[in-house]
């Protein structure tokens, strides 16, 4: 991935914006999130020093809550459905594949930005399950064969 440079005046504003507000970690994380699309390790220090806190409390923090990335986005969200319907019908023998065919556990993220993967629990498409959502879409009654293909098509412009 490309070498990015740290946009320490948007962090600054955020600070300087949260700061005082009893609580502030949380809402100072979400607002760099949304500025940034991550929030890079660089930034640890200035919300500690900001805060009165250690490098530990806020990584701590950030690790805590997975929809925290400490690294830029993906091209692509997969979300695969591990909630009782989807694991009655194949869900983890589709997770065992997506380990299999990416190297990756669930909240990874393919090195060349291409794909990241995320758990989540019921799609609201139990009766077509297993179930998937793709950068928003779902993609119901899936097979090992499809889910291929979806992972495939992601993965192609980025030459992989
Ligand atoms: S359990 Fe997977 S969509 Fe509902």
């Amino acid at each position: 991935m490309p070498e990015e440079t740290l946009d320490l005046p948007l962090i600054q504003r955020v600070l300087d914006n949260h700061k005082e507000v009893p609580g502030a970690l949380l809402p100072i994380l979400h607002a760099i999130q949304q500025g940034l699309g991550h929030v890079p390790d660089e930034a640890v220090p200035e919300i500690a020093h900001a805060l009165n806190l250690s490098l530990a409390e806020v990584r701590g923090v950030i690790s805590f809550y997975h929809d925290f990335r400490t690294s830029p986005p993906a091209r692509h969200t997969l979300r695969l459905c591990r909630a009782e319907s989807c694991q009655s019908r194949g869900a983890e023998a589709l997770a065992a594949q997506l380990r299999e065919q990416l190297g990756l556990d669930d909240h990874g993220t393919t090195a060349d930005g291409a794909l990241s993967l995320r758990p989540v629990y019921c799609l609201g498409a139990c009766a077509c399950s297993p179930a998937l959502e793709l950068d928003g879409q779902v993609h119901a009654r899936l097979t090992p064969e499809r889910l291929q293909a979806l992972v495939k098509s992601c993965r192609v412009e980025a030459g992989a």
